[in-house]
């Protein structure tokens, strides 16, 4: 098989705005003896695209600069060292960084198949807030069966997958959202309950929802004031998990219901974990979600499609707001 020396990608020409991401030649990645390299058909964008564009989150030490953390394709080479896949198998794969392009190298570890019947090119909105929710709800949020979670943001990609998530699981969840329309669509995707932030006071809809008892665990990617008013909504023994704090990292709380309730404060983030932590959790994907994702159970949300060379429109689109759930680049592979 030839591969072209050189390929198409969206760069970051300086941190500013959408206009920065402009489309570019860059030479053909190689992969090393642990990785795939993936002719792209889709790449997600994600709200840590829009902030490294804006050069508040450069890529960590080794990653490439180009952006997209996520992509579907097909496999066009498996290193010496991967087990198990052949070259035109679809995949899906999390990377550190190099989405935005017509080819990226993935540790085959990160990588996923793409059950038969799905759009390969909606599957590139699933590994990021798969491997998300999977870490934070799941794992470090201890998420049971008979539990209640606290989503805010129940519209976007992380609020959309935890929603689907939860209810394959068995448990209930309640979200946030910023309008009654996106509230509606929550409800339809399966929440349990959905709560329009602008317009009611999510604490005391939680509290009569849950009569009085609270939800075991609150997903957070607000912050700021939210936090406080979180552990009010948690139950005896909750925890608090913070994936991202839009309305900034500081939050003053009393430790008084932290004390008097047992609970956990903890957080954590995706992308500087190591390969083998990806690789870990990607297995644990395979293993509980998968089955979910090949019987029709949980499915892509993907609201917006756009070429790959029109970046710049879907990050206005993202920073708009106007996705639910996710927002896919589809990459033309000739
Ligand atoms: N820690 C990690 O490993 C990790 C991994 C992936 C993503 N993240 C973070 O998770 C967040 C979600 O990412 P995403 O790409 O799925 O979505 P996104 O496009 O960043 O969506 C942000 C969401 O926040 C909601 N929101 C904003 N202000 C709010 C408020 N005051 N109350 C309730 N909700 C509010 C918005 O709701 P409306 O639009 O309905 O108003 C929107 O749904 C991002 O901040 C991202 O950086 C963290």
């Amino acid at each position: 098989m030839s591969f072209p020396s050189t390929i198409s990608v969206v760069e970051i020409t300086g941190p500013g705005g959408p206009e920065v991401l402009r489309p570019a030649t860059r030479p053909l990645p190689h992969p090393g003896p642990e990785d795939l390299l993936i002719a792209v058909d889709g790449a997600g964008v994600n709200r840590p695209d829009v902030m490294q564009r804006q050069g508040l989150y450069p890529p960590p030490p080794g990653a490439s600069d180009i952006p997209g953390l996520e992509v579907s394709g097909r496999v066009m080479m498996a290193g010496s060292k991967t087990e198990g896949w052949r070259v035109g198998d679809p995949c899906v794969a999390l990377v550190a960084g190099g989405g935005y392009a017509h080819y990226c190298v993935a540790p085959a570890v990160q990588c996923l198949p793409v059950p038969e019947g799905l759009d390969l090119v909606e599957m590139a909105g699933i590994p990021e807030t798969f491997f998300t929710v999977w870490a934070n709800v799941f794992e470090l949020g201890r998420f049971g069966t008979k539990d209640t979670l606290l989503c805010h943001g129940g519209a976007s990609g992380i609020g959309t997958t935890a929603i689907q998530l939860v209810k394959a699981y068995g448990g209930r969840v309640i979200v946030t959202a910023g309008s009654d329309e996106r509230c509606q669509q929550c409800l339809d995707l399966g929440a349990d309950l959905a709560i329009n932030y602008r317009s009611e006071d999510f604490v005391a809809e939680v509290e009569s929802f849950t009569r009085g008892r609270g939800v075991e665990v609150v997903l957070d990617m607000v912050g700021g004031d939210y936090v406080a008013r979180n552990i009010a909504c948690l139950a005896p023994g909750g925890r608090h998990v913070t994936i991202a704090f839009l309305r900034g990292p500081n939050a003053e709380i009393s430790l008084l219901p932290v004390l008097m309730k047992n609970l956990t404060l903890t957080g954590s983030t995706l992308r500087r974990r190591p390969v083998e932590e990806k690789g870990r959790l990607a297995r644990a994907l395979k293993e509980h979600v998968w089955p979910w994702l090949t019987d029709g159970t949980v499915k892509p949300v993907v609201s917006h499609r756009f070429p790959l060379d029109e970046a710049e429109r879907a990050h206005r689109a993202l920073e708009a707001g106007e996705q639910f759930g996710k927002i896919v680049l589809e990459v033309p592979n000739a």
